[in-house]
């Protein structure tokens, strides 16, 4: 079992993330539970597959569930008031434990719920999903969408534990494991050649998921997102870094529709664009693009901007976002495999021009 320390000087806070094979069989949670009362949050995909080896683990404790339906369609306000009614009804204690088993939608959700009951209560993360163990599960932030934008309502609300079970990626469906592997390819361009490097050397036996790589990389991609998250909790500076690829990635995806596209398949593309426009503004090498765009290939990620979109709708859909204005855009832009920069003044026009040359 791989161990990661996370520590936030400024917070206080301190938690860990362990990594490895079937975690959910073993007594990890003991030392971190401090009443007899836990609650379970997960979904009706995830709960039939994991929840009864996770309520074994939990034998001696009083265990509450709560199953939401699948999908983001779900992280709203109104399922947030529900499970908080469930919740209450319990009642739970302010030093009951709350545990999120699933992927990043019941993190963030069950997360803001355990941040807003009580004033803030204990949560254990469990992410079933590779995105969320790299990703989600790890930084504190939770949320859940508004009709007009996503994770629009949210709270920093670090865990107290984060259990990583590599065991449950099997069940995974490819398409969903690929948008982990976007995330984490990301995570390298932004701050680890090495990394990089060794995830094309490695990039069969990760689609065949070999535990012992599979364990390697998601602590290498978790200390990368720690490292980064620890440096700027709150997302004053930093943090922006993770959303390379996002700004055109977000576009994309609006433009595609609901059920179009998922998050880490727009974000792939927004990486291949980030990389060819930061090459064209000369920031970036031709080798160093050229190195991005065949490892985004080898995992066989998304490259293209679906045809049916049109260049002005994505540049329109980039100036509603909140880091931009009707002229300026704000992008993550890689300088070299390892190392990113913020360009906080992108004209708008040249960035239209750019997605008219790309889909032509
Ligand atoms: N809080 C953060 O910092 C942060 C960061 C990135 C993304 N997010 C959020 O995370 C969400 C996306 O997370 P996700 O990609 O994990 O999506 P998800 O939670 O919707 O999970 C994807 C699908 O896989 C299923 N699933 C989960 N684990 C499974 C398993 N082991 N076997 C079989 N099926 C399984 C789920 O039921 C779902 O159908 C978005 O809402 C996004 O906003 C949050």
């Amino acid at each position: 079992m791989k161990n990661i320390d996370l520590s936030f000087a400024a917070e206080q806070s301190h938690y860990k993330i362990l990594i490895g094979e079937d975690l959910l069989k073993q007594e990890i949670f003991t030392d971190i539970l401090k009443s007899d009362t836990v609650f379970i949050v997960s979904n009706e995909t995830v709960a039939p597959l994991y929840l009864d080896t996770l309520k074994q683990a939990l034998s001696d404790y009083r265990v509450h569930t709560y199953l939401l339906p699948d999908g983001e369609k779900f992280k709203t306000l109104d399922s947030w008031q529900l499970l908080l009614h469930r919740m209450i009804s319990v009642p739970l204690r302010r030093n009951d434990t709350v545990i999120a088993l699933g992927g990043g939608v019941i993190g963030d959700i069950a997360g803001f719920a355990a941040a807003t009951l009580n004033r803030g209560m204990a949560i254990i993360q469990v992410p079933t999903t590779l995105l969320s163990q790299v990703d989600s599960s790890v930084g504190g932030k939770t949320a859940v969408n508004h009709p007009l934008g996503k994770n629009l309502i949210g709270a920093f609300h670090q865990p107290s534990l984060v259990v990583s079970d590599i065991s449950t990626l099997s069940s995974l469906p490819k398409r969903e494991f690929l948008c982990g592997i976007s995330e984490i390819v990301k995570a390298s361009i932004i701050a680890d050649n090495d990394f990089f490097e060794w995830l094309g050397e490695n990039s069969q036996s990760i689609l065949s998921l070999e535990n012992n790589v599979l364990a390697d990389m998601i602590e290498r991609a978790c200390r990368i997102k720690a490292n980064i998250v620890a440096m700027d909790e709150k997302e004053q500076g930093v943090r922006s870094w993770l959303n390379l690829g996002h700004t055109f990635g977000h576009a994309i995806e609006t433009c595609a529709g609901y059920g179009g596209l998922l998050h880490g398949e727009a974000v792939s593309i927004g990486m291949c664009l980030a990389a060819k426009f930061s090459h064209e503004q000369q920031y970036l090498s031709l080798s160093d693009k050229q190195r991005i765009l065949t490892l985004i290939e080898q995992f066989g990620l998304s490259t293209r901007i679906p045809a049916h979109l049109k260049a002005a709708d994505l540049v329109n859909a980039m100036r509603l976002d909140k880091k931009n204005t009707s002229e300026m855009l704000t992008l993550v832009l890689p300088e070299k495999v390892g190392q990113v920069m913020i360009d906080r003044a992108v004209h708008t026009i040249e960035v239209e021009q750019f997605l008219i040359k790309e889909m032509s």
